[in-house]
C-alpha cells in the first residue's frame, strides 16, 4: 500500500462515527452510532447502553416524579429519567384503561362494557381511542389494559377488567394492545399476576365515590398472597398475558401488588423469569405497580426492570450498595436497561419527536362516536318480557317517566381508572329527545324518595328505573346488592316501589360487573348498560327506542345469590387468612363453577337478548374447523355472538375439569330473515390442559365436545372430536 492511501485511511478512521442524514430518522435522537434507523433496536440498544456511565445507567432504573400520580391536568401519571449528556429523552406515563387520568379525556365506557361486545374490533378501536388521547397529552406509555380475571365479584376492579373468561379477556386484550401501539404508544398490560382482590374496608366509607382510592385492609391488595396451583395459573390466570406477549407484542408488563405462592410478585422468579421471559420471550420491559417494588437485590436478580415510582427500592441509593458489593452484577444492571432502551427503541421513541400534551390535538367528536359504538355493542338485554322493549309508541303508552340516580349523572368508577369526560349526555337529556320526536310526554324524577318517585311511574304508562353502583381500586365491595356501598341510596327498594306502582318498569343498571337482581321477576324488562362511558347516555336511549341493537352479551355469570360464587363462604378463599388467600376452587372460575356444582345463575355467562331471535344448525366438524349456520327467524334485523365451547376430556381420574370452556365465538349482525355459515378454527390449545407434571400444554387421548349456541347455558349444537385415535360417538 502507498504512504498516500495509508494516510487517507488514516485519516477515514479518526473522523468521528456519523450517521449519515438519510439514515437517520427525524426524532430527537440526535448524530450518534444509535441513531442510525436501519439498525436493529437491539443494535441500537447496546450501542447506546455502551455510551452510559453506571451512575447513568442505574439511574434509568427508578422514577423521578412522585407527584404525577396524583393526576390532573398536565400530570403525568409517571416519569422516567433521561440522560440529556446522550439526548436520551424522558420518558412519560400515562393511566389507563378508561382513558388517559389527566385532566379531562374521551371517557371509554367500562372494559367490562368492552368485554360484553365479544368483539376484538371494537377492542382495537378502544385501544387506539386511549392512545390517542394518552399521546395527546404528550405520554409515551399507558398504564393499560387490566386483564385481571374477576375472580370475585365483590372485587372493586371489576369494572376495570375483560370478566371471567381466559378466552374472552385474551380476544380483545390483543386487539386493544395492538390498537394503543399503532399509535406509537407503548401498552403495559396489568397486573401481573393472580391480582384479583382489593381488600375489604369493614367501615365501608374509603370506597365512595369522591374518594380517590379504597382503602381495604382486610385481604389488602398491598400484603395478600395469592396461593394457586401451577394449573390454575396457567388455565385461567395467565392466558390473556400470554397472548399479550406472543400475540400483542406489548412493550411493558406491570408486576402486581401481591405475592404470588409466597414470593413478591415484582421479583417473582417463576412469573417472570421462567414464564414471562424464557417461555413466553417477552423482550420488552417489567416495570412495578406503584409500591409494589420492595426489595433492590431479588428484584434486581429475578427480573423487575423499572420502578416508576415511587422509585425507592430502586433509586440510586438503593441499587448502587449492591453493585459496588458485587451483590448484583454490572451486566444484570446492563441487561434491565437493555430492555428498557430496547423497547424504547422498536416503538420509534427516539425517532420522533416529542409528543405534544395539548388536548387540541384531540378529535373529539371522532372519539364521541367511536366510544357511542362501544357501548351500544355492550349494553346487554337481560329481561324482555312482551318485547317491553324497544320502545314504540302505540295508543295506550304515550309517556315515560324516568327515574334514578343513574338517570341524569355520569356514572363511572373509583381509582387510576377513574376518568373526568370532556363532555356528556346524560340518559334522561337524551331519551327525553328521543321521546320527544315520537310525541311521548317525558316526566322525572331522581328515585331520592321512593314514595315520590312511585307516584311519577304510577301517572306514566312506562317507568324507567336507572341505576348505577360504585366500583372503585382499593377496596371491594362489602356485598353484591347495588347499595354496597351505598353511594345512590336504596337502589332496590327503589326498584320495588316502582314496579309495583308501574307493571311496564324497565330497569337500567349502570354497574360495572354483577349485582343481585331480587326484584327481577316483577319487571318488565332489564337492561345492563356498565358504566357507559361519556356518550352512555345516547347509547342507552338509541337502544331503548330500538335505533340500536343491544349487542351486548354477559361477559361474567349474574349469581342469584352472594353465596353462590366461587369465592364465598370460605375465609381462606376470601378474603384469606392472615395474608394467604388460597385458590381452592382451581380452575372452576365463573361459570365454569356454576355449571361443575350445577348452580343456576339469574343471568349466565355469555347471555343477552337480542331484539330479534336467531336459529342455529347444520354443525359440521371438519378436523378442528366447527362449522353452522345461523339464521336471523325473528322480525327485525339484529346481532347475535355465537359461541363455542369445548368440553375437554378429564385427562386423569380425580382431575377437575370445567365442564365446558369458551374457545371461539364471533358476533354476527344479520337482515331479517338472512343466514350466515360461519366456521370457527379451534387451534391446539382449544383442546389442551396445562400438565403440572410434564411442565406444558397436553391434549388428552379422548373425545372432546363441541357445543355451539347462544350462551353458556343455551348451546343447541352439539357434536364430538376425537383426538389421541379415540373412538366417539359423533353426537353426545
Ligand atoms: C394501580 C395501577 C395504576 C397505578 C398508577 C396503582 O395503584 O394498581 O393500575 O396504573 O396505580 O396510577
Amino acid at each position: 500500500m502507498t504512504k498516500s492511501l495509508w494516510l487517507v485511511l488514516a485519516f477515514l478512521c479518526a473522523l468521528p462515527i456519523v450517521v449519515p442524514a438519510s439514515a437517520r430518522a427525524a426524532g430527537r435522537c440526535g448524530h450518534h452510532t444509535w441513531c442510525d434507523a436501519r439498525l436493529s433496536p437491539d443494535a441500537r440498544a447496546q450501542l447506546l447502553l455502551a455510551a452510559l456511565t453506571d451512575a447513568e445507567k442505574i439511574s434509568l432504573l427508578g422514577g423521578d416524579d412522585i407527584r404525577g400520580v396524583a393526576g390532573g391536568d398536565h400530570a403525568h401519571t409517571g416519569t422516567g429519567r433521561g440522560v440529556p449528556r446522550v439526548d436520551l429523552p424522558t420518558t412519560l406515563y400515562s393511566d389507563g384503561p378508561l382513558g388517559p387520568r389527566q385532566g379531562r379525556t374521551t371517557a371509554l365506557p367500562s372494559p367490562s362494557a368492552l368485554a360484553a361486545t365479544f368483539r376484538p374490533a371494537l377492542a382495537f378501536s378502544a385501544g387506539s381511542v386511549v392512545a390517542n388521547e394518552v399521546k395527546s397529552k404528550g405520554n409515551d406509555v399507558v398504564f393499560a389494559p387490566t386483564v385481571n380475571i374477576m375472580r370475585n365479584p365483590l372485587n372493586g376492579r371489576t369494572f376495570e377488567g375483560y370478566g371471567e373468561d381466559p378466552y374472552l379477556d385474551a380476544r380483545l386484550t390483543v386487539p386493544w394492545i395492538r390498537g394503543a401501539q399503532a399509535q406509537g404508544v407503548i401498552a403495559d398490560v396489568k397486573h401481573y399476576a393472580a391480582n384479583n382482590q382489593e381488600g375489604i374496608d369493614p367501615s365501608g366509607r374509603s370506597g365512595l365515590p369522591g374518594v380517590p382510592l379504597g382503602a381495604g385492609t382486610i385481604g389488602s391488595r398491598y400484603t395478600s398472597n395469592s396461593i394457586v396451583d401451577e394449573r390454575t395459573l396457567r388455565e385461567i390466570y395467565l392466558p390473556q398475558f400470554e397472548a399479550a406477549v406472543k400475540s400483542g407484542h406489548v412493550g411493558t408488563v406491570m408486576c402486581s401488588y401481591n405475592l404470588v405462592n409466597g414470593q413478591q410478585a415484582c421479583e417473582n422468579k417463576h412469573l417472570l423469569q421462567q414464564i414471562l421471559e424464557r417461555e413466553w420471550g417477552f423482550r420488552g420491559y417489567v416495570l412495578a405497580d406503584y409500591g409494589a417494588a420492595h426489595n433492590t437485590v431479588p428484584q434486581l436478580k429475578n427480573g423487575l426492570d423499572f420502578e416508576p415510582w415511587p422509585g425507592v427500592s430502586y433509586g440510586p441509593a438503593a441499587v448502587t450498595p449492591p453493585v459496588l458489593a458485587g451483590q448484583v452484577s454490572r451486566a444484570t444492571v446492563d441487561g434491565h436497561v437493555l430492555r428498557i432502551l430496547r423497547t424504547l427503541f422498536a416503538h420509534r421513541f427516539f425517532d420522533r419527536a416529542a409528543f405534544r400534551d395539548d388536548d387540541e390535538q384531540i378529535d373529539r367528536r371522532r372519539h364521541a362516536r367511536a366510544v357511542q359504538r362501544i357501548e351500544e355493542s355492550a349494553i346487554t338485554l337481560l329481561k324482555n318480557r312482551r318485547s317491553a322493549l324497544p320502545l314504540v309508541p302505540h295508543r295506550g303508552f304515550k309517556s315515560v317517566a324516568i327515574i334514578g340516580a343513574g338517570a341524569d349523572r355520569f356514572v363511572t368508577g373509583g381509582g387510576s381508572g377513574n376518568v373526568k369526560p370532556f363532555s356528556y349526555e346524560t340518559p334522561r337529556e337524551v331519551i327525553t329527545r328521543l321521546a320527544a320526536r315520537r310525541h311521548l310526554r317525558v316526566t322525572y324524577d331522581d328515585g331520592s324518595d321512593p314514595e315520590r318517585a312511585s307516584a311519577v311511574a304510577r301517572r306514566a304508562h312506562v317507568a324507567i328505573v336507572l341505576t348505577p353502583n360504585y366500583e372503585t381500586e382499593g377496596a371491594d365491595r362489602l356485598c353484591l346488592t347495588l347499595e354496597c356501598p351505598n353511594a345512590y341510596g336504596d337502589q332496590d327498594g327503589l326498584i320495588r316501589s316502582v314496579a309495583a306502582a308501574n307493571r311496564n318498569t324497565v330497569v337500567v343498571l349502570e354497574t360495572g360487573g354483577p349485582v343481585l337482581t331480587p326484584w327481577r321477576n316483577q319487571i318488565r324488562a332489564l337492561v345492563e348498560a356498565w358504566y357507559p362511558g361519556q356518550s352512555g347516555g345516547g347509547a342507552i336511549a338509541r337502544v331503548l327506542f330500538g335505533d340500536a341493537e343491544p349487542g351486548g352479551r354477559l361477559p361474567m355469570t349474574f349469581p342469584r345469590a352472594e353465596g353462590d360464587t366461587p369465592t364465598a363462604g370460605d375465609p381462606a378463599k376470601y378474603p384469606g387468612i392472615g395474608n394467604d388467600v388460597t385458590y381452592k376452587e382451581g380452575v372452576l372460575v365463573g361459570y365454569r363453577w356454576f355449571d361443575a356444582k350445577r348452580i343456576a345463575p339469574a343471568f349466565p355467562f355469555g347471555f343477552g337478548l337480542s331484539y330479534s331471535r336467531f336459529r342455529y344448525s347444520a354443525l359440521r366438524l371438519r378436523g378442528n374447523t366447527v362449522a353452522f349456520t345461523v339464521r336471523n327467524v325473528g322480525r327485525r334485523a339484529g346481532s347475535d355472538v355465537s359461541q363455542l365451547y369445548v368440553s375437554i376430556p378429564r385427562p386423569r381420574a380425580g382431575e377437575v375439569e370445567p365442564p365446558h370452556q369458551l374457545k371461539a365465538f364471533q358476533a354476527v349482525h344479520l337482515r331479517r330473515g338472512q343466514a350466515r355459515q360461519l366456521r370457527l378454527r379451534l387451534d391446539s390449545r382449544s383442546f389442551a390442559y396445562w400438565s403440572t407434571r410434564a411442565g406444558r400444554w397436553s391434549v388428552a387421548r379422548g373425545c372432546f365436545g363441541i357445543s355451539v349456541g347462544r350462551s353458556s347455558r343455551d348451546l343447541p349444537l352439539r357434536g364430538v372430536i376425537a383426538k389421541g385415535g379415540a373412538h366417539c360417538r359423533t353426537r353426545r
